[in-house]
């Protein structure tokens, strides 16, 4: 039996766009780990560090997007990508949306994801009524993550093109975001 790894606590701060090339390596990593049954190997192969280290430059700059990163004293092990909702049939100035969850691979379950996502609702709680994402339905561990933090399903459903003949089909998740503490003052 394997043992259960030990909690590791990572320290969280704000990408900027010198962070994005170990941005998308990681985000590359993530995706072949998790999607390996869900997109074609030769897909999952394909990604290109450099056009995705770009991406994550335009992103990072962008001034509605923030991007949070968990490091521990070896660099990078995850980040959140979040911002305000991008679906037509939601209101952008009530609804954030969480456009990316990544933690490296070999550090899964070690309490990185919830890092992450306790900072991410830290600054959405009080700006934003309320978070929506997309996952795969497929996707069982970032679905019970998200059902164990107040999130379901809303009906919500997408297919989203990422090449020719590939695609994600996604559902959508949603749930309500903390009101501001009474105590906060801006
Ligand atoms: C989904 C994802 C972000 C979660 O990140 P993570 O770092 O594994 O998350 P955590 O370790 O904080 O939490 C995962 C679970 O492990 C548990 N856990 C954390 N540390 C633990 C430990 N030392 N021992 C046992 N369990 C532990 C947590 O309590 C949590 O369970 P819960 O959700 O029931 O509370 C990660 O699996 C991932 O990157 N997946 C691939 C990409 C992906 O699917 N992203 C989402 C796209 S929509």
């Amino acid at each position: 039996m394997n043992p259960t790894p030990p909690p590791t606590r990572s320290s969280i701060r704000t990408a900027t766009t010198d962070d994005a090339r170990p941005v998308a390596a990681l985000q590359i990593a993530s995706w072949r780990a998790a999607y390996r049954l869900d997109l074609p190997e030769t897909y999952l192969q394909s990604l290109d560090l450099e056009a995705r280290s770009g991406r994550w430059r335009d992103l990072i700059a962008r001034p509605e997007i923030e991007v949070l990163l968990a490091e521990d004293p070896d660099g990078l092990v995850g980040f959140a990508a979040f911002g305000p909702a991008r679906d037509s049939d939601l209101d952008p100035a009530g609804t954030a949306q969480l456009y990316n969850l990544h933690v490296d691979p070999t550090r899964w379950r070690r309490g990185t994801g919830s890092d992450l996502w306790n900072a991410m609702i830290e600054r959405l709680g009080g700006r934003w009524a309320e978070l929506a994402l997309w996952v795969l339905p497929t996707n069982r561990r970032a679905r019970a993550f998200y059902e164990r933090r107040g999130l379901n399903p809303d009906g919500g459903r997408q297919r989203e093109p990422l090449a020719p003949g590939v695609a994600f089909d996604e559902i959508r998740y949603r749930g309500a975001l903390p009101p501001r503490p009474a105590s906060a003052t801006e």
